[in-house]
């Protein structure tokens, strides 16, 4: 159990750890390349470690291991064995190759898109109790229109066993705004014969497409327009051409946005505090949080930096009074990851904070609506749960007590957050998890106080 007592004003500058989402992606698609990538401050945690583990079970080198300069970074440099790779190196007749993601979502999803597509070779992939809990029929289903071979437990949870085939292109609409469905389909599109269509419902973080396009393949991005009715949001239909071959190019990882917003939360609801985030990733589709907070009269300033494969800058987080605000289903995407926290600020804000069309939640590394609810509950907050999302009204701060973190790290972040806002402050059972994304989140934290 890991105390965080109420403390004074949070000041000072951090440069929050490599983007979490951009890492998994360069290391995974810089191996389908053609020659050596390098990629500057790959992020160092748990779910990262876990694909480059996976990657080399492959037969894919990944060259290390200086540290970054960016805190929480390494320098690495992929060997791409290129699309077909995996298939090549296999030994024929042998037993699947076992693959294990640990707790990492994005891998599980997204690898299966390049092993799909191989026309030989055979992989299992498997990871920890939480991830055996998370769907992989979402992109099992796209796969098998494409033509793959996918089996998973009860047709819709890990392990899951891949068998390299022959793909075709499909048009696939997505029935949940998903980027780790919408990336493997593209991935798998790489390889397939014929053009592959993703229509997402509302945009959803757009990595894949950024790099896949710095690297040569053929994508595009059309803006569809609907009829704006109320839980539906701006569509976007994703076209990928196959691929003979991507050539990398060097990559240098932006501070994770999903990361700095712990930060950036703590400054707004601490009393007094004033904290500059530098170097932070600021891509359109990641930064809803920022669009939630101006909603809710929070005195954030964003200074842009230059525009490169990935947009990034700086962010100024200070303390303020908040209003409640509503997030509806086309918000959600673009801050999926937050929405633990717009429960927190909610704490704080005055009214009732609505999150609606965010039954997502339930999917991630815990049920994020039952876990969110009972754990700021358990320290004093008046939230319900709704079948897709949450109400809180703002009660003017947080008596604080016991929360448990459910092996999930954006939960035991979140506790540790709360816990300097609140009047008695919060013990996080489980603090190890923040490991996953955010190694050194405790000690950064501290740095702040
Ligand atoms: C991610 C996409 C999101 C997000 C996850 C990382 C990615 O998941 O919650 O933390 O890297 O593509 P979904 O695509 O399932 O919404």
């Amino acid at each position: 159990m890991t105390r965080f007592a109420p403390s004074g004003p949070l000041r000072g500058e951090l440069r929050p750890p490599p983007d979490k989402s951009i890492s998994h992606r360069a290391a995974l698609i810089g191996a389908m390349t053609e020659g050596p990538v390098d990629v500057a401050g790959c992020l160092d945690a748990a779910d990262t470690r876990a694909t480059l583990v996976a990657l080399r079970r492959l037969g894919v080198e990944v060259e290390q291991e200086s540290r970054s300069a960016a805190p929480g970074g390494i320098d690495i440099r992929v060997h791409g064995i290129g699309l077909r790779g995996p298939g090549e190196r296999i030994e024929s007749g042998g037993d699947p190759v076992a693959l294990d993601v640990g707790n990492a979502g994005t891998l599980i999803r997204l690898l299966p898109g390049w092993l799909a597509g191989q026309g030989r070779g055979a992989w299992r992939l498997d990871g920890d109790d939480s991830i055996r809990r998370r769907p992989v029929d979402r992109v099992a289903e796209p796969l098998h229109e494409m033509g793959a071979a996918l089996e998973c437990r009860d047709g819709r949870l890990p392990p899951l066993d891949v068998a390299g085939s022959a793909l075709h292109g499909i048009s696939y609409r997505m029935p949940v705004a998903s980027a780790q469905v919408k990336s493997c389909v593209l991935l798998a599109g790489l390889q397939a014969a014929g053009e592959t269509q993703v229509i997402e419902p509302a945009s959803t973080r757009d990595h894949t497409e950024r790099m896949l396009s710095a690297w040569g393949a053929r994508v595009t991005i059309e803006d569809l327009r609907t009829v704006p009715t109320v839980g539906s949001g701006p569509a976007r239909r994703i076209t990928v051409q196959p691929a003979a071959a991507l050539s990398g190019a060097a990559v240098t990882v932006p501070g994770d946005f999903s990361s700095a917003a712990f930060m950036l939360v703590a400054a707004t609801i601490v009393e007094g505090s004033r904290v500059r985030l530098t170097d932070v990733g600021l891509n359109p589709t990641r930064i809803g949080l920022l669009g939630i907070l101006n909603r809710m009269e929070a005195p954030i300033e964003v200074d842009e930096g230059p525009e490169g494969v990935e947009p990034t800058g700086t962010i100024l987080a200070r303390h303020g009074p908040l209003k409640a605000t509503r997030v509806h289903a086309e918000e959600v995407p673009l801050a999926i990851d937050e929405l633990p926290l717009v429960a927190l600020l909610g704490c704080f804000a005055e009214g009732t904070t609505v999150v609606s069309g965010a039954g997502e939640l339930r999917h991630k590394e815990s049920d994020r609506i039952a876990t969110v609810v009972d754990g700021l509950r358990a320290i004093g907050a008046d939230i319900e749960a709704t079948e897709d999302g949450f109400a809180v009204t703002g009660t003017r701060g947080l008596r604080g007590g016991p929360l448990a973190a459910h092996g999930d790290h954006r939960l035991a972040m979140l506790g540790a957050v709360a816990g300097l806002a609140s009047r008695d402050g919060v013990e996080v059972q489980g603090m190890d998890a923040a490991a996953v994304s955010y190694p050194g989140f405790e000690s950064d934290l501290r740095t702040l106080f």
